[in-house]
């Protein structure tokens, strides 16, 4: 299965990939995490991602939609993927519909995470990441961990994006509906989008989300 993942920045697609791919069996590919992995090895690209993520601002496509096919490419299309983040704007979905082409593959579905901004600005706030596992995402309230500062599952520690100051979340907010949701329309018009809610228990929305990708399939 190809799918898509898109929803406004603290939607928890991150936090909802990690299940879809591990019950669909299929490689999470994240940008943004991508970017952030980049920036602690201190790569070129990574440097070049910093300035713009800081300002809460896309990548600029040509460094984005080369290291996306990368990535597709590694993990063996033909296989699927889970894709995070990825595409934003609509040269980037472009670029992905093109790429697919080439490999002779289509999309399966979009699926589209829908909450509101006050929700999305809480998420964001409370958001605390593991340094050693981009999947492990905790919640100061809504999902902490046993012990402050420390990931459950690994140990590792947890910190504060540097993307999630109140200033930067909102150049982010203000970015998604100008330039990734022409997207969402980009898309409906192939007949690919299914739209949830994605209020609620984290496992509630993953149940949601499988079954709409069930009823496309
Ligand atoms: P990226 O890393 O993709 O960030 P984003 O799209 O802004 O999304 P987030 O990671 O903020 O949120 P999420 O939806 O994954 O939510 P999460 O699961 O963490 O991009 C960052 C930057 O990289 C961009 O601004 C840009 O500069 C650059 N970039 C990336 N891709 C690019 C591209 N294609 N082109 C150009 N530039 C690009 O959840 C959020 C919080 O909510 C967590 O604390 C979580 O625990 C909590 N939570 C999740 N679900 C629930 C629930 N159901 N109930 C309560 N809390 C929940
Ligand atoms: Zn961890």
């Amino acid at each position: 299965m190809r799918i898509v993942l898109v929803g406004p920045p603290g939607a928890g697609k991150g936090t909802q990939a990690a299940y879809l791919a591990k019950n669909l069996a299929i490689p999470h590919i994240s940008t943004g995490d991508l970017f952030r992995a980049n920036i602690s090895q201190d790569t070129p690209l990574g440097r070049k991602a910093q300035e713009y993520m800081r300002a809460g601002q896309l990548v600029p496509d040509e460094v984005t939609i080369g290291m996306a096919k990368d990535r597709m490419q590694q993990s063996d299309a033909e296989g699927g993927f889970l894709l995070d983040g990825f595409p934003r704007n609509l040269a980037q979905a472009e670029a992905l519909d093109e790429f697919l082409k080439g490999e002779g593959l289509r999309l399966d579905g979009v699926l589209d995470l829908e909450v509101p901004e006050d929700e999305v600005v809480k998420r964001i706030a409370g958001r605390r990441m593991c340094r050693k596992d981009s999947s492990h995402i905790f919640h100061a309230i809504y999902n902490p961990p046993k012990t402050e500062g420390v990931c459950d599952t690994c140990g590792g520690e947890l910190y504060q994006r540097e993307d999630d100051r109140e200033d930067t979340v909102r150049k982010r907010l203000e970015v998604y509906h100008t330039e990734t949701e022409p997207i969402i329309d980009y898309y409906k018009a192939q007949g690919l989008v299914v739209t949830i809610s994605a209020l609620g228990k984290v496992g509630e929305v993953t149940e949601r989300a499988m079954a709409a990708l069930e009823r496309e399939s």
